[in-house]
């Protein structure tokens, strides 16, 4: 099993790079139709399964990387101590890179790294994903090092396991591959668009949540029962998931979506403490869904490790969606 530096030196070693006076990147968040739930090396984020994503058009993040006098970390305007937890974070994932490429003999210049989440405040979209994935590109075309898609999702991969899945545009496989190195746990786009697809996120709570991904899946992982039927789930459910994109399903895409996420959830409040992500709110809305779907509405649901619902429709029914949910914001894709 590899550590986080030599995962990243194998990918990066041979590289020289040719450092730019400045690099900026964007990427988009992104929400998975089928989740990743679960790690098989939590080190790497190596997941247990594969997942599916679609991006969320404009919404994400965009990062600019260059040289300074010492490493500073700027979030949404605001210039962060270097004992931040989030900049620490920042500059451990950079340090990556450093690491690596000296390595490779070049000098080893201080940072300033600015990142800008568009993605509203509380619109219950974690910026983890995109903020990783963000970061990851500008690093490439600051060092000058044009690495294909698929090394890009291996080193954002290192920073959040959904940031993969955000170095991609579009629907986004992630396999979670064999290799106990994960050289073979990349993400990749798929090639279909959809673009009557539609996505409208609902704010329950803006609050951060009370467990992280990382120890609620652990948590899942280790104490749920449910948990050893999740691998056999995602089986299924991916091969319908395909069905639905290849096909233009949008029945299948919802119903099978809306399963996936439930069953997620299903597997959490099942581990031990339970873990419930849900508030009373989010329930309802769950109920309102369903509700709609038996008057003939053909809207669907998925939820992440939050409160927060994220709506599927198409285009078509965007007029009658909206009127039943006012607070929806809708994603521009
Ligand atoms: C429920 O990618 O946030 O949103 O790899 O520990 O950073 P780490 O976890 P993270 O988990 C995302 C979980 C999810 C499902 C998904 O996006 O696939």
């Amino acid at each position: 099993m590899l550590t986080k530096s030599e995962f990243a030196e194998r990918i990066l070693n041979g590289h020289t790079p040719s450092i730019k006076e400045k690099a900026t990147a964007f990427a988009p968040a992104n929400i998975a139709l089928i989740k990743y739930w679960g790690k098989r090396d939590s080190q790497l984020n190596l997941p247990v399964t594969d997942s599916l994503s679609i991006d969320l058009g404009n919404l994400g993040t965009e990062t600019t990387v260059e040289p300074s006098g010492s490493d500073i970390v700027i979030l949404n305007g605001n210039k962060l101590a270097p004992e931040d937890a989030f900049a620490v974070k920042v500059i451990n994932f950079v340090d990556l890179f450093r690491n690596a490429l000296n390595q490779a003999a070049t000098n080893r210049p201080a940072l300033t790294i600015t990142t800008n989440n568009n993605i509203p405040t509380g619109a219950g979209v974690a910026s983890s994903a995109s903020g990783f994935a963000a970061m990851t590109m500008a690093l490439d075309q600051f060092y000058g090092l044009g690495l294909a898609g698929r090394e890009l999702s291996l080193l954002a991969n290192l920073g959040s396991g959904s940031a993969s899945r955000s170095i991609f545009t579009g629907f986004v496989y992630r396999h979670a591959g064999t290799d106990p190195d994960g050289m073979d746990s990349y993400s990749e786009p798929l090639p279909y668009t959809w673009p009557e697809l539609k996505i409208g996120l609902i704010t329950v709570s803006a609050k951060a949540k009370q467990v992280s991904s990382r120890d609620g899946m652990e948590r899942t992982v280790a104490t749920s029962p449910l948990y050893k039927k999740w691998p056999d789930q995602v089986k299924s459910d991916m091969a319908k998931m395909l069905d639905a994109i290849k096909a233009k399903d949008f029945e299948l895409l919802g119903a099978t979506a809306e399963n996936n996420a439930l069953a997620m959830h299903e597997c959490m409040r099942a581990a031990t403490p339970p873990l419930n992500y849900f508030e009373p709110e989010t329930e309802a809305i769950i109920c309102k869904v369903q509700e709609l779907r038996k008057e003939g509405l053909p809207i669907y649901l998925t939820i992440d490790a939050g409160p927060n619902v994220k709506l599927l429709y198409l285009n078509k029914d965007e007029e009658k969606v909206k009127t039943e949910f006012p607070d929806m914001r809708v994603v521009n894709r």
